[in-house]
């Protein structure tokens, strides 16, 4: 893409998080810049780019978990992204043709790509939102005149809560948005991690994001954990206790073979409101 194309809110100097995962997926929206800082990346961190595979192939098989398996019908994704194909709603729609979705994000130059893919999409809207303004996003109209809040929804967090900072507390911000949801609803999370990371080689990957519109907050098992407080993980795949599990492992057919390098990079699990 040439700076020609510049949406209107984008700034095209400025990596920023959407258009970094969309080069590491193979896509075109994204700017020399982005090329730029997404190179140095690989460099540091050549399986990241696997990484985001697997993170694509956890939305996918858990959107469609949720909507064949859990008989979850309405759907809430925040921090959408910009891939073109294989996105929640296709996801769950291939589980449930009647599902109805709701995606946000925080970036003008995915709302913009977004939107232009999405028109004619039945059941499906995109709407401008921060997923550290939970009022904002459960109160917008648009949300409440597309879903109905008193039946159960599956929000999905999918490799987002990685770029909120401790001090915007990411537990409390989910629990406000559980809070708001009827019993049986669902969270589907994804999330960078340290764990399974040379510590000099994470660091050096953070300094890239640094200087990107989002920075990068990778965390510990533990702390994603955490981010699931007061729901119950369901079993990741045939076999397996419930709970965390990488992201290639997560409803994988064959989980030792799905445990690349890429995969170690995340944490991810689906849970429950009791
Ligand atoms: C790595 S992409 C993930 C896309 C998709 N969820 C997936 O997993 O394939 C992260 C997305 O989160 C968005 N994002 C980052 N911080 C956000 C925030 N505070 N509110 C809403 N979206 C945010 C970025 O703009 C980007 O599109």
């Amino acid at each position: 893409m040439t700076t020609d194309a510049v949406p209107p809110g984008v700034d095209p100097t400025i990596p920023s998080a959407g258009r970094l995962y969309d080069y590491y997926l193979g896509g075109t929206e994204h700017f020399e810049v982005d090329r730029r800082a997404a190179e140095l990346v690989r460099m540091a961190a050549p399986e990241l780019e696997d990484a985001a595979w697997a993170n694509r192939g956890f939305l996918q098989r858990s959107a469609k978990w949720l909507a064949a398996e859990a008989g979850i019908r309405q759907f809430i994704d925040i921090g959408a992204g910009l891939p073109t194909r294989n996105n929640t709603h296709e996801a769950a729609q291939a589980g449930a043709s009647d599902v109805r979705t709701v995606y946000f994000d925080n970036d003008p130059m995915v709302i913009a790509h977004a939107r232009s893919l999405i028109v004619d999409t039945p059941h499906t809207i995109f709407l401008s939102g921060d997923l550290r303004d939970p009022d904002a996003i459960l109160n917008d109209p648009a949300l409440r005149d597309h879903l109905d809040l008193s039946q159960p929804v599956a929000l999905m967090l999918v490799a987002v809560c990685h770029f909120i900072a401790d001090e915007d507390d990411p537990q409390r911000l989910i629990g406000r948005y559980m809070s708001e949801f009827a019993s049986g609803s669902y969270l589907a999370l994804s999330h960078g991690t340290t764990e399974k990371t040379s510590p000099v080689i994470a660091e050096q990957v953070r300094e890239i994001y640094e200087k990107a519109t989002e920075q990068l907050h990778l965390r510990s098992k533990a702390e994603i954990a955490n981010l699931f407080t007061g729901l119950e993980l369901v079993s990741p795949y045939d076999g397996a206790e419930p709970g965390l599990t990488h992201i290639g492992l997560w409803g994988a057919d064959d989980p030792e073979a799905a445990d690349s390098d890429g995969s170690r990079w995340a944490f991810c699990g689906v849970a429950r409101k009791p």
